[in-house]
């Protein structure tokens, strides 16, 4: 038996965080996350400042990930990357750091799928943390995705559904932006809504076929109702905020569960995970841990830290790339449009 840690050294630059991970085997020793500030005045991630903050945090973020892993760079046994989905000239500065890193040190480059990252993420050791058996669903909801998936094997997945229109990330951060919030909104709508009651507004759900979603819908009905309860009382906004927030993240949370349930009943699966940005919100993990006891599901749901982006997630898919062999070639190029299964 080979008994030789596997020291991995993972990069995630897909959209507007800067992240640094090492992980050794399946354990993460380091996970440094930059996030960019910068965006929030333009309330929304401007391209091209993503991709220069990138150039800017990339040196100290991966030096910063080595140091507190305690590991020497020589030590690394291969360089996993954010190959895509993502923004083009964001994706550009991982990838060329990665490639530039592994042919420097002459180790095993290994490109990850960030969909798949949100996902596989479950995989990481952690007394703490139960990891699912195959196959099992995962709903990756995130900004810039919403999506079930059929998880046979750690890298065959199929899409059984997604969003027709917006991600469910979009919809809380454009929903907030409608209220006045900074972004990204998600994070404050959340804190807001644990004040509020979720019934004081019933906003409608989109009908929507099969296991996809719509989310465009919602935000134009939030945006009608403001302007109409604004008129009547221009104070509206500032005295009912915690009741509108709870009952935006009620609607949307709503929607998330019934096509869960429905995937659950199609397939028969009940073993349910959940990743992704949005996987942070308090109310999706209750209502998740709560699936337990009420639905007799088992369910999955990260830590708080592997939820939103981060490089940890892009480590443990790039250990069990490794022990596959699956490496990429030293021409690989970012693929900004990359779906789970291509
Ligand atoms: O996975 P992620 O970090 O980046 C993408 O791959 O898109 O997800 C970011 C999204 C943002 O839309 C953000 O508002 C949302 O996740 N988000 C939340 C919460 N934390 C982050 N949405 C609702 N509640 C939260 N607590
Ligand atoms: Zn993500």
């Amino acid at each position: 038996m080979n008994h030789k840690t596997t020291y991995i050294l993972a990069i995630e630059s897909s959209c507007d965080d800067t992240s640094a991970a090492v992980l050794a085997n399946d354990k993460v020793l380091s996970n440094v996350v930059a996030n960019q500030e910068i965006h929030r005045k333009y309330g929304g991630v401007v391209p091209e400042l993503a991709s220069r903050a990138h150039q800017q945090n990339i040196v100290p973020v991966v030096h910063q990930a080595l140091a507190q892993a305690n590991i020497d760079k020589k030590a690394l046994s291969a360089i996993a990357f954010t190959r895509g989905p993502g923004l083009m000239g964001s994706l550009l500065v991982g990838t060329s750091f990665a490639k530039s890193m592994s042919m420097g040190l002459e180790i095993p480059l290994i490109e990850v799928n960030h969909m798949q990252a949100h996902i596989l993420v479950h995989f990481i050791k952690d007394e703490n943390q139960k990891t699912p058996t195959f196959p099992f669903l995962a709903m990756t909801i995130s900004g810039g995705h919403t999506q079930i998936v059929l998880v046979k094997d750690f890298l065959e997945m199929e899409i059984l559904g997604q969003t027709l229109d917006d991600a469910v990330g979009e919809a809380f951060d454009k929903s907030a932006k409608l209220l006045g919030l900074p972004y990204p909104g998600g994070p404050l709508i959340d804190k807001l809504a644990k004040k509020g009651n979720p019934r004081a507004y019933p906003f409608p759900k989109p009908k929507v076929d099969g296991l996809n979603f719509s989310f465009s819908g919602l935000k134009t009905s939030i945006l009608y109702y403001i302007q109409k309860q604004t008129k009547a009382n221009p104070n509206f906004l500032e005295e009912n905020l915690e009741d509108v927030c709870a009952s935006i993240q009620y609607t949307i949370l709503e929607i998330l569960m019934e096509k869960l349930e429905k995937a659950v009943n199609q397939t028969g699966i009940k073993q349910v995970a959940i990743g992704g940005g949005v996987a942070a919100n308090s109310g999706i993990r209750n209502r998740l841990a709560a699936a337990e006891h009420e639905k007799g599901w088992q369910t999955y749901i990260p830590k708080f830290e592997f939820c939103t982006d981060n490089a940890a997630m892009i480590g443990i898919v790039g250990y069990l790339k490794y022990l596959q062999k699956n490496f990429s070639a030293k021409n690989v190029v970012a693929k900004a449009r990359y779906v789970i299964g291509e």
